[in-house]
Order: C-alpha cells, then structure tokens, then sequence
C-alpha cells in the first residue's frame, strides 16, 4: 500500500518495461547510456503533441494556444512546439532568438516581460515582433528605437487588472505590481500610443501561474473578457488579438488532481460567445508554458553513494538543487513537499523501507526526496523525478558549488 506520501496522480500512468520506466517508449537506462552519462533532462516529444491535441480538443476552436518559452526554452523543444502551437512568447531578447531560429513567423511572437533593456526594444523591433509595454515609457523608449531605425513598432499593452487568480501558485496581477500598466490607466496609454504612431494591436492579461482549479481559472477567463470588451469600447480601433493569459497548473505533490480542462474549455466558449461581439473580431490567445512541457520532461540522477544516520538511510545522487531548484523546495514552496521521484530501475519491486535522497551541495537544502518509500536500493540505480519539464534546467542555480551542468535530449 501506498502511504500518503508516496501517492501521486502521476505515478499510475507510467509506462514500464521489466521494472524500468520507458520515457518516449525507450528505458531509462538506455536514455542515459545515450547522453553518455547523468544527470540529465529527458523531455518526451509525443507527450507535448499530446498535450496540444488535448488542448485542442477541449479549448474552442477559435482559441490560439501560444507557447511561453520561459518554461523550457532548449531549442529542441521549441522547435518541435514551432509546428504545433500558433505563437511563442518571449520574456527576453535570447528567448527571442531560440523562437526565431526554431522557424516561427515573427507575426505570431510576442516579448512581455518588465524592464526591458533598450537592446531588447531595438531587436523585437528589428524583428518584426510584438512587444506588451508594461509601463508607458516602454512605450515611449519603442517608440524611440522604432524612429531610430525607420521600422514601425509592433506593441500591445500588458493590463494589470484589478483582480486576481485565486489559488493560483504565483499572482501576478491584481494588487501593485512590476507587470503591466494598472487597468485604469490603459485609456490614457492607449491614446499615449496613438500619439506616439505607433499602431497598438492588443492586450495581454495575464493572472497568475501554476493553477489547478479550473472554476478560479474560469473567473478569471470571465472577467479578463469583460475587461477586455470594455477597453476595447475606448481603443481607436479594434484590436488585432487579446492574450488572455492561462496559468493552467500541473500536479506536483500527493494529492493534486489533474486541472478539469474540459470544464475551463467550455466555459471559456461561452464566456466568449458573450462577449464576441464587443470584442469587435480580435484573436483570442491562451498563452501557456507549464502545462505544454512540464509532465513531459523527466529529471534522471543516479545513486552515487548510500549511508545510514542515527536509523535513517541516505541516498547520494550525482545531481540535486543546483539542477533541480523547484524540486528541492527553494522555488516558491514554502512547505517542502516531494515532487513525484521513482526508482527508474526498479519499477517491479515493492517498498522495503524509506529513504532520504540528496544531492552533492554542502548544504541541507540539497533534498532530492525526503522519506520517499523505496525498494532495496544499490549504489547506480537510476533516481527520476517525473513532473519535470518546466522550469528546471534554467531556473536552477547550476554554478552554485561548480558541479557539472545536467544534459538536456528530447525523445
Ligand atoms: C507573462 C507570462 N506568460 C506566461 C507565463 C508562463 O506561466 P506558466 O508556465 O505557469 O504557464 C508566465 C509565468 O510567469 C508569465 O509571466
């Protein structure tokens, strides 16, 4: 039986093999031979396709689904969503050359994000891309590269509404905040940019992040709408597309159920069947990163060393925090909880006993799991944290004590 600790949605629909996990239909194992050693990042291809088809299918069909790069910006990875989601959003003029190289049309990117450097105006200028303001002097600095460079400027408004997304892992709106420009005010910015010549093509609403309650998430829809329609009764003229954010959340820890998509879909289909016609023809976009890329990608480290402490054992792994930051603990929980971590080679084999696996960092914030129930474990068996794809490889401190940095391949 398994213990609260050890119970996770995910955990039921892993593919297996004579006890060893298949990523992508290959086994662990063989994935790491291939790299050529651990750690490494695993992302599986089939599982973002099919997160987009299940999209799909419950999104309406009028919806554009985009990519937030910030997620998993590895150019692979990018490339293979270029032939599957309608845009990218970039948080950074890097991010803006992956989305470039992977083939997407310049038409469909857009760069939020705040401070923005005058180097980074300059270049979505110069590459033809929509830039959301988050402030007006970002609008007036546009302008000022767009003049500088003889090209019109591309630019929607990022709109820090005055609610929020409750329940959401991490709020971004709705109360002060570095992003977007108070809803109030967008009237004013709106004829800012007019005045400015520069020809605004949009809004971007976006909440909050990691939710899992699709009737929050609904709320949200529903308002964001509302207010785009009334901004849209004071634009010069109708929009182009309006973003409405996303923050569809992923299960990470026991417990967790799976977001009800079916339910955010349809209720978005009517929230716009409301609204259409104020929102004068404008492109609906839902903009995600997590949930395209997070159950697709899989953590693997291998045991390097077991030990027991006054009656607890321990288990050495080769990588940890410096790779894995949001697993440890240190982004954003405030409450450690494990994320899903399996025993990739011994998938067929009973918990024995528990285990502390932790990492090669000095210090105690290092935790892969804490107390995971586990079979008899050996000295090169495979550690895989699942939930992994998102948010990890670069949002992890990978210099803190100079280890080497994990592998990264695409299945
Ligand atoms: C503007 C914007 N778009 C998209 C995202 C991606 O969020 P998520 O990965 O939770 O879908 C974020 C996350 O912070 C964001 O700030």
């Amino acid at each position: 039986m398994d213990t609260p600790k050890d119970s996770h949605a995910r955990l039921s629909s892993l593919a297996t093999r004579d006890g060893q996990l298949l990523i992508g239909g290959q086994p662990a194992e063989r994935l790491a031979a291939r790299a050529g050693r651990t750690p490494l990042y695993v992302y599986d291809r089939a599982a973002m396709s099919a997160r987009v088809a299940a999209l799909r299918a419950c999104l309406p069909a009028e919806v554009e689904l985009h990519y937030a790069i910030k997620a998993n910006p590895m150019p692979a990875v990018v490339a293979h969503f270029a032939g599957l989601v309608d845009g990218f959003d970039v948080a950074s003029q890097r991010e803006m050359l992956v989305a470039l190289d992977a083939g997407m049309d310049p038409a469909e990117i857009s760069f939020a994000g705040p401070a923005k450097q005058e180097a980074e105006l300059r270049a979505a200028v110069a590459a033809g891309i929509c830039v959301n303001c988050e402030s007006e002097t970002e609008l007036e600095r546009l302008a000022r590269q767009a003049r500088d460079l003889e090209l019109p400027a591309r630019v929607a408004l990022r709109v820090n509404p005055d609610f929020e997304l409750k329940g959401a892992g991490m709020k971004m709106a709705g109360s002060p905040r570095q992003f977007g420009i108070d809803a109030a005010r967008i009237p004013a910015a709106m004829r800012q940019a007019e005045a400015l010549g520069l020809g605004l093509e949009g809004l971007h609403i976006f909440c909050g992040s990691q939710n899992l309650r699709a009737e929050a998430i609904i709320e949200a829809n529903a308002r964001t709408l509302e207010l785009a329609a009334a901004l849209t009764a004071q634009a010069p003229r109708p929009f182009r597309s309006l973003n409405i954010g996303g923050g569809y959340g992923i299960p990470y820890f026991p417990g967790e159920q799976p977001l009800d998509l079916a339910a955010v879909g349809s209720a978005l289909g009517d929230a716009l069947e409301r609204h259409r016609a104020a929102l004068g023809g404008a492109r609906i976009v839902v903009e995600l990163g997590r949930y395209l890329v997070g159950e697709a990608g899989y953590y693997l480290t291998r045991i390097t060393d077991l030990k027991e402490s006054q009656g607890q054992l321990f288990a050495m792994v080769d990588g940890g925090l410096h790779h894995h930051l949001s697993n440890s603990g240190n982004f954003g929980q405030v409450l450690r909880k494990n994320y899903p971590v399996v025993i990739a080679n011994r998938l067929h084999e009973a918990p024995t006993g528990t285990a502390n696996i932790v990492g090669p960092l000095c210090t105690p914030l290092d935790i892969v799991a804490d107390k995971l129930r586990v079979p008899t474990l050996a000295v090169g068996d495979l550690v895989c944290v699942l939930q992994s794809g998102a948010y990890g490889y670069t949002a992890s401190p990978q210099l803190f004590l100079s280890h080497p940095a994990p592998l990264e391949i695409l299945v």
